[in-house]
């Protein structure tokens, strides 16, 4: 089985997120967090952007012993000397270039040719591999970039000494298909490819982060970027635990999975959700809070004979306690009998239609019957009696 290294990027892409903003005590929280769900790389902020983000790397490079931590630079010295200065005191540092290389960034906003690209990049690294042990190269807006100069960045990459060479599709433009792609050629057509680890970066903003990321997977990609319940720039990144649970899930078809914890999956997720303020919402994949929530009568049956039935991974392997069934209007009797038994009520065939008549009532008003209305329920027909 293939190993897939995970590098999170919640402390720096998904505190990109418009009106999030970690102060240093919450980055080093979820930096122990993340360390304990066994991300393998965590990219803990840009200290250029900041004196207060320079010290909150440095104090995550501190704190964390079990991961890479990484700090972001744009291709130019002062950013490189910010990240050299975060990065002091940790065991494994890593500094990540990025440059952007498509058509529209290289005219726009670089007002770059290509060689000058190249040779910015090839600098940067130099100068990076210099003061750091292991330098990370991205091509920004790779996805829009012509293969061939594709190939010709991640050579230079190559030559240079990159550990990693990153291919993000920087505003989530691409399809699997074109994006899974783009690997498969620079596996082809880049000299000592080998030599480096392939990374993935998705953005969502086609709702294709997840599935362009396991096709590039599919493709060889070595590592994938994303972050904690998917936050980041516009529509966000990829989830890494949408691609950690669809490997798990999906183990005989991807052959390949990543080394996290997954039973800390669930904590995470709160703890990220509590700190950057944005809610997760209830349908969201794996760690929404109706993910493993059922509410219809066919579906409670089934779950109540069978969880495979209607489950593809269990709550319990990402943490949670268990499986909801949710009483609605949609609930049936079994799953109706099931809940008045937790609750401590075993009643008649006779008691249990009445109740039952009384909840189906009940429920065609409200959103949700929760427990203290069935026992409000049921203390008045006792109270009838
Ligand atoms: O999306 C992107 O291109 C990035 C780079 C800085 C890697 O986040
Ligand atoms: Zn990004």
């Amino acid at each position: 089985m293939r190993k897939i290294y995970v590098f999170d990027t919640t402390l720096r892409d998904g505190e990109q997120s418009p009106g999030v903003n970690l102060n240093t005590r919450e980055k080093v929280e979820i930096a122990h967090q993340l360390e304990k769900l066994g991300i393998d790389r965590m990219e803990a902020g840009f200290p250029a952007a900041s004196p207060g983000d320079l010290a909150a790397v440095n104090a995550v490079a501190k704190a964390v012993k079990n991961s890479t931590v990484i700090g972001l630079s744009r291709a130019r010295e002062q950013d490189i000397d910010a990240v050299r200065e975060a990065l002091k005191g940790a065991q494994d540092p890593c500094i990540h270039i990025f440059l952007a290389t498509s058509p529209i960034h290289r005219q726009h906003k670089l007002r770059m040719e290509k060689t000058q690209v190249l040779e910015t990049a090839r600098a940067a690294i130099r100068y990076g591999l210099k003061y750091l042990p292991k330098v990370e190269f991205s091509l920004e807006d790779a996805g829009r970039t012509e293969l061939d100069f594709v190939v010709e960045m991640v050579t230079m990459a190559v030559q240079e000494g990159a550990s990693v060479v990153n291919i993000p599709d920087t505003v989530g433009y691409l399809t699997p298909y074109e994006y899974g792609n783009i690997f498969k050629h620079i596996k082809q057509n880049v000299v000592d490819v080998e030599k480096i680890q392939l990374s993935a970066h998705c953005h969502n903003d086609l709702g294709m982060a997840t599935a362009n990321t396991l096709a590039a997977i599919l493709n060889g990609a070595d590592q994938i970027e994303g972050t904690i319940n998917g936050i980041g720039e516009r529509a966000g990144n990829t989830a890494i635990e949408e691609i950690a649970m669809a490997l798990e899930t999906r183990q005989e078809f991807f052959q390949a999975k990543t080394s996290l914890q997954l039973s800390e999956i669930a904590r995470t997720s709160r703890l990220v959700s509590r700190l950057t303020g944005m809610v997760v919402p209830g349908n969201k994949a794996i760690v929404g809070a109706n993910a493993f929530a059922h509410e219809s009568g066919i579906h409670q049956d089934g779950m109540l004979k069978e969880k495979t039935t209607y489950e593809i991974m269990t709550p319990e392997s990402i943490g949670l306690k268990e499986s909801k069934l949710v009483l609605g209007k949609h609930s049936g009797r079994h799953a109706f009998r099931e809940r008045l038994v937790e609750l401590g009520y075993e009643l008649s065939e006779e008691d249990l239609n009445r109740a039952f008549g009384q909840f189906k009532d009940l429920a065609d008003k409200k959103k949700e019957v929760s427990d203290d209305d069935i026992l409000a329920l049921l203390e008045e027909k006792l109270a009838d009696a």
